[in-house]
């Protein structure tokens, strides 16, 4: 194959010169503020201005927090921390756009250079700083075990030890409650309705077409007085119907779904997010937090990411006015695995089928 050669391009390489001129700094505009005296002090006014917009989101924040009262209410919940996350960030975000708007307007607008050097020390700095090392050591005594054991035995513990003062406050805030059989148990009861989440309306089961995904709460939750948000962390429930021909009912779970209306847990078995987003097409519930997928036509066994378990069934049947009912608890533990859940399975499924995923 015969290439053609670009003349031009041989001869400005040829003719390039060996180095560049320092071209210098580009050409300096002034700020309207460094000769303007109104424009400066406008200037000046606008960032005043963002700090004094600073100090009322201080105060909001800090008069939220003493006088907005939460009555375990979510709504109420919800507006104390958007009132005091709204001050906060007036706060933070007046004190960030004041410093920029000073620097760019007001401050000193002279071009700097720094020149660049060696970041090598020289031979004889690099020799010194050995010397002072070794002379550290020599002086310190830890160079000899022999001489200082008592010292260096005493640093080492001392070293060792240390780590407990961080950690050990943090084993003790995880709480005193280390009984994990209260994950095991939420409020479903025999008989109990599923409800519309958050409203609380009862679920007949010609509600639920095919292809459609209720998230439900037990009936009753909106009426607790205390606890109601444990509660409803624990029973939270999501309903699909799926075509009868697509679900692949698991052995021993035959009559806990009705017509090809299933429920299962809502919280995600890896770490406890909400699993929320479910792929009518294919059946699948997605976790939002790390991409656990959930086959729904197969028991919700984990089809990919990091959950190691099937969302726990909620057995369900239809009662005689034809609205959806719980048969039971859940018969194991909901949410992410702990170190005694299997103590706490009281179905008699196998641990191989309570574990179990497609890993
Ligand atoms: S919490 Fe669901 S995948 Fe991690």
């Amino acid at each position: 194959m015969s290439t053609t050669e670009n003349p031009t391009s041989h001869e400005s390489a040829d003719n390039a010169p060996e180095s560049f001129q320092d071209p210098g700094l580009p050409y300096h505009r002034p700020r309207r503020a460094d000769v303007d005296p109104k424009a400066d002090k406008k200037a000046e006014r606008q960032v005043a201005a963002l700090f004094g917009l600073s100090i009322l989101g201080t105060i909001i924040a800090i008069v939220s927090y003493m006088t907005l009262k939460m009555d375990g209410q979510i709504e109420s919940i919800r507006f104390t921390n958007m009132a005091i996350g709204f001050g906060i960030f007036l706060a933070m975000i007046g004190i960030g756009l004041g410093a920029i708007h000073w620097a760019k307007t007001l401050m000193r607008d002279h071009e700097m250079v720094e020149e660049r050097h060696e970041l090598r020390s020289s031979d004889e700095a690099r020799e010194g700083a050995i010397q002072n090392l070794k002379d550290g050591a020599e002086d310190s005594g830890i160079g000899g075990v022999k001489r200082r054991p008592l010292l260096v035995g005493s640093l080492v513990t001392a070293m060792l030890a240390a780590p407990l003062a961080l950690l050990w406050p943090q084993i003790g805030n995880m709480g005193a409650n280390w009984n994990t059989g209260e994950f095991a148990h939420t409020m479903w009861r025999k008989g109990m309705r599923l409800t519309r989440d958050p409203e609380g309306t009862p679920i007949k089961a010609s509600d639920v077409t095919i292809g459609s995904a209720f998230h439900v709460i037990p009936e009753g939750l909106n009426d607790l007085e205390h606890g109601k948000l444990e509660e409803k962390a624990k029973a939270v429930v999501l309903l699909l119907r799926l075509d009868p021909r697509d679900l692949n009912l698991q052995p021993g779970r035959e009559d806990w779904s009705f017509d090809g209306i299933i429920a299962f847990s809502k919280i995600c078995t890896h770490v406890g997010c909400p699993v929320a987003l479910y792929e009518q097409q294919t059946h699948h519930l997605l976790c939002p937090c790390h991409q656990s997928t959930f086959d729904v036509a197969n028991g919700a066994k984990v089809v990919f990411g990091p959950a190691k378990r099937p969302l726990p069934q909620l057995p369900i049947a239809v009662d005689d006015e034809g609205y959806i009912v719980a048969q039971s608890d859940f018969h194991e533990p909901i949410g992410p695995s702990y170190w005694s859940r299997l103590k706490h399975t009281s179905d008699g499924l196998s641990s191989d089928e309570t574990d179990g995923s497609s890993h």
